[in-house]
């Protein structure tokens, strides 16, 4: 679904892109501004834009662009059409300090809280009061309110430091109106994709309201914080109780996510307003397809922003694995998610004529006679017109009434059982691509269908080339729960990965998180494929993508803020990332889907999160604004761009700050880069107390690299009070350093600091490289 989801947004894009081409040269961008620049005589922000803009075109001899929107809390400025002219002129403005070209990003349960040991009676969730204190805003597709996960009748009054608003149109059927206490607020904005479609919203297609059509940011929400609801399920798959991790969270509703993606200055808007409304945690399932410069990254520039107001940003890494350096949202002030799979399956197993039999996996719930395992002629898409089973490409005289097996790639996959349905054929084997391996997803075929991996496909369509007449059946299973031959958590192949494309020295992903076939609310506006041609409405849906996985971590982030109401963002990720697990439930190193070998830390970043421990994690690295901005000095940013996140030229002053590396930053992991100048690389990281007990003696234990020496001084840490800071130096050896052989390899270890109940655990991963150590 996840990749469906690109997939989707790919083939829009392209019609958008033609929408916006015939227009005249006017684009939206995004401009920042130094608010202490704006003279006395002008009483607010906008009067001051404007009349920039005005003096600007006049001389231009153009008419003024007009404002979409004014940013004032994470960011400093507004968002306008302008002419590529008066964009280039506004650059040279004294002060502004940067304009960016506003751009599409791509969005990228019953069971998650016993896999997470979430329980009522002990732990995070009763010791937080499930977050009931805490606003997550989940900035996405809208939400559908009229789900029963967006509506609590036993829970308080919400945060009165909140401001809600609820902006939906002709609203009429929930029994407690769109808003109560529990979905407490709800905006729209749309001025970015308006301005970039050239003409207003087709309300045919889009709700111009926070209504979710789409279904996504219903999901995403309700994973956060959904309320507990009984007898969720999809088609009776993944049955059960639903509830948010954050199951007393209040959630506030941004739409900001449309047909053709998610425009950076309606991102930048709805983290402005939800800074404003004075929500605690961001969930963003939102990103580019590559890492952006961190200067023209909205998402960067408004979560910096947001840090500064001490709101936590939690988004997805995205869905291009398996790759690597293809994790996106990798500022250090982001808590970088990926996706794992949980225990729970949906088998639906594949016999052919000759009795070999081949696992799979499906959300199929029709009748048809091949759910009772009917054996049928069995041929392969690539001899019938569409290796890929594209729509209309299928000869139906050749698939009719058969099973056809087709190659995974190239359109979403649901619309592959689609397009054999159309063309006449009874049911569909998926197989993977090599790339993928054994991942299987699990989708809602609109025909009887199953997933198997790549190895078992190539033997299937093998059996097709080799038998006089091949046949099969598909046999479905229903929904399995528990560890059985197949451990979890495993890293999802399409999870996007690191090292860090940006800044190799800061490890990415931080961490994993439920994000394959989750059980979470859907809007009832759109079917559960997200294709016009199913008919179907559900409460419940199943999908996949780092788009599940991040409000997971928004969730536990939004436990952490309400037990811990004085922890900065950097306090509340370090909690996350050193009391995450790197064990599967067999105990082997958490594998990876994609190579079925064990991930690495650029994989599976600090490992899997684990809510309890981070309760009471004993020691955090924090670190805040100050450091940020030494960071941005140490990747190099001339003042220029560093102004962009500090909105003040003369704040950007880097002699006086202290980091000589981007490594430097007190970062709760290790990414060290061994240069041509250097076989050595020393940090300095600083620890504070806060576990319960005032004195603690913390003690390191090192598992090197294999090649790298690793040594920490002191070796030991004694506290005496909470709060207590305390610094280590920790210094990497390169111990078979000898040039170029190396370059590009990566090796890995650990160091974890334990006073006998804490274990504070740092991944660590090491490169040789050459010209890698700070890109830009
Ligand atoms: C509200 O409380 C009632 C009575 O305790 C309970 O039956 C119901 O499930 C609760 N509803 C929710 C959404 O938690
Ligand atoms: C909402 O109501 C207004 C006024 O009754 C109407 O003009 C508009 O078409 C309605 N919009 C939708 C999406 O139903
Ligand atoms: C630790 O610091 C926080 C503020 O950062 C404060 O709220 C808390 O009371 C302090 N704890 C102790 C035991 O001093």
């Amino acid at each position: 679904m996840a990749k469906f989801l690109l997939a989707l947004f790919v083939l829009l894009l392209l019609a958008g892109a033609a929408v916006i081409a015939n227009r005249d040269d006017r684009h939206t961008y995004i401009v920042h501004v130094s608010p202490s620049l704006r003279p006395s005589s002008f009483p607010t922000p906008l009067h001051w834009y404007s009349s920039t803009l005005r003096s600007l075109c006049r001389h231009l001899r153009q008419p003024p662009g007009r404002i979409l929107y004014t940013y004032d809390r994470v960011a400093d400025g507004f968002a306008a059409q302008l002419t590529g002219a008066q964009a280039a002129a506004l650059r040279r403005v004294p002060h502004v300090l940067t304009v960016v070209h506003d751009r599409p990003r791509a969005l990228h349960i019953t069971h998650t809280p016993s896999f997470l040991h979430l329980s009522p009676f002990a732990g995070i969730w009763p010791l937080s009061e499930f977050a009931s204190s805490v606003v997550i805003a989940v900035l996405d597709t809208g939400i559908f309110p009229y789900s029963r996960s967006f509506f609590d009748p036993n829970i308080s009054s919400p945060p009165s430091t909140f401001s809600s608003f609820c902006g939906f149109l002709n609203f009429s059927a929930a029994a407690a109106g769109p808003c109560n206490n529990k979905l407490v607020g709800a905006k729209v904005f749309y001025k970015g994709y308006e301005a970039a479609r050239g003409l207003p919203i087709d309300e045919t297609l889009e709700s111009k309201s926070p209504l979710d059509t789409e279904g996504h940011g219903s999901h995403t929400a309700s994973t956060a914080a959904g309320a507990a609801v009984s007898d969720a399920s999809f088609f009776g798959y993944a049955k059960g109780e639903a509830r948010g991790i954050a199951t007393n969270a209040r959630i506030a509703a941004y739409k900001i996510c449309w047909a053709p993606g998610c425009y950076d200055s309606d991102i930048l808007a709805a983290m402005d307003a939800a800074v404003a409304d004075g929500a605690n945690v961001i969930s963003l399932s939102v990103g580019a397809s590559y890492a952006q410069a961190y200067y023209r990254d909205s998402i960067a520039i408004g979560a910096f922003g947001a840090a500064r107001h001490g709101v936590v940003v939690s988004c997805s890494a995205g869905n291009s694995g398996p790759d690597p350096y293809t994790a996106v949202n990798v500022a250090p002030w982001i808590i970088t998610v990926g996706a794992s799979t949980i225990d729970r399956e949906f088998p639906a197993d594949v016999v052919l004529g000759d009795g070999r039999l081949y696992s799979g996996v499906s959300l199929y719930s029709g009748n048809d006679k091949v759910t009772a395992g009917e054996v049928l002629p069995l041929v392969y898409s690539g001899d019938c017109g569409s290796r890929l089973c594209i729509s209309d490409l299928l000869d139906s005289s050749k698939v009719s009434g058969k099973i056809v097996l087709c190659d995974r790639g190239g359109n979403a996959r649901v619309e592959k059982g689609s397009a054999v349905k159309l063309a006449g054929g009874a049911g569909m084997i998926l197989a993977n691509s090599d790339d993928f391996g054994d991942e299987l997803i699990a989708d809602s075929h609109l025909i009887p269908a199953t997933m198997v991996g790549a190895s078992a496909g190539n033997e299937i369509r093998n059996y097709i080339h080799s038998s006089p007449s091949p046949t099969a059946a598909i046999f479905f299973r229903g929904t399995v729960i528990g560890a059985g031959k197949n451990p979890a958590p495993k890293v999802a192949s399409f999870s996007s990965r690191g090292p860090n494309y940006r800044t190799p020295e800061i490890l990415k992903p931080d961490v994993i998180a439920p994000g394959v076939n989750i059980l979470a609310a859907w809007s009832g506006a759109a079917s559960p494929t997200d294709l016009d041609i199913d008919p179907r409405r559900v409460e419940y849906n199943i999908i996949s993508g780092t788009s599940m996985s991040c409000p997971h971590i928004s969730g536990v982030a939004a436990l952490l803020r309400g037990a811990h109401p004085d922890w900065s963002p950097a306090a509340i990720k370090s909690a996350i990332v050193t009391t995450a697990y790197n064990e599967d439930n067999s105990g082997e190193i958490i594998k990876d889907l994609a190579t079925g070998a064990a991930s690495t830390p650029f994989v599976r970043g600090a490992g899997h999160v684990d809510p309890n421990k981070a309760l009471d994690p004993g020691l955090i690295y924090d670190a805040g604004i100050d450091d940020y901005i030494a960071f941005l000095c140490a990747i190099g940013y001339i003042p220029e761009q560093i102004s962009v996140f500090t909105r003040d030229p003369t704040a950007a002053d880097c002699s006086s700050t202290t980091l000589a590396t981007p490594g430097e930053l007190n970062y709760p992991s290790f990414s060290v880069v061994f240069s041509s100048h250097s076989g050595v690389v020393a940090h300095k990281r600083t620890v504070k107390n806060v576990g319960s007990s005032s004195s603690a003696t913390y003690k390191v234990k090192i598992s090197s690299p294999p090649e790298v020496k690793v040594t920490v001084a002191p070796t030991e840490l004694v506290f005496d009070s909470v709060n207590q800071s305390l610094s280590y130096e920790i210094t990497f050896a390169s111990s078979s350093f000898s040039g170029s052989e190396r370059v590009g390899s990566h090796q890995f270890g650990w160091i974890s600091w334990s006073d006998g109940v804490h274990e504070v655990r740092s991944p660590i991963a090491v490169t040789w490289s050459y010209g890698l150590v700070s890109s830009m």
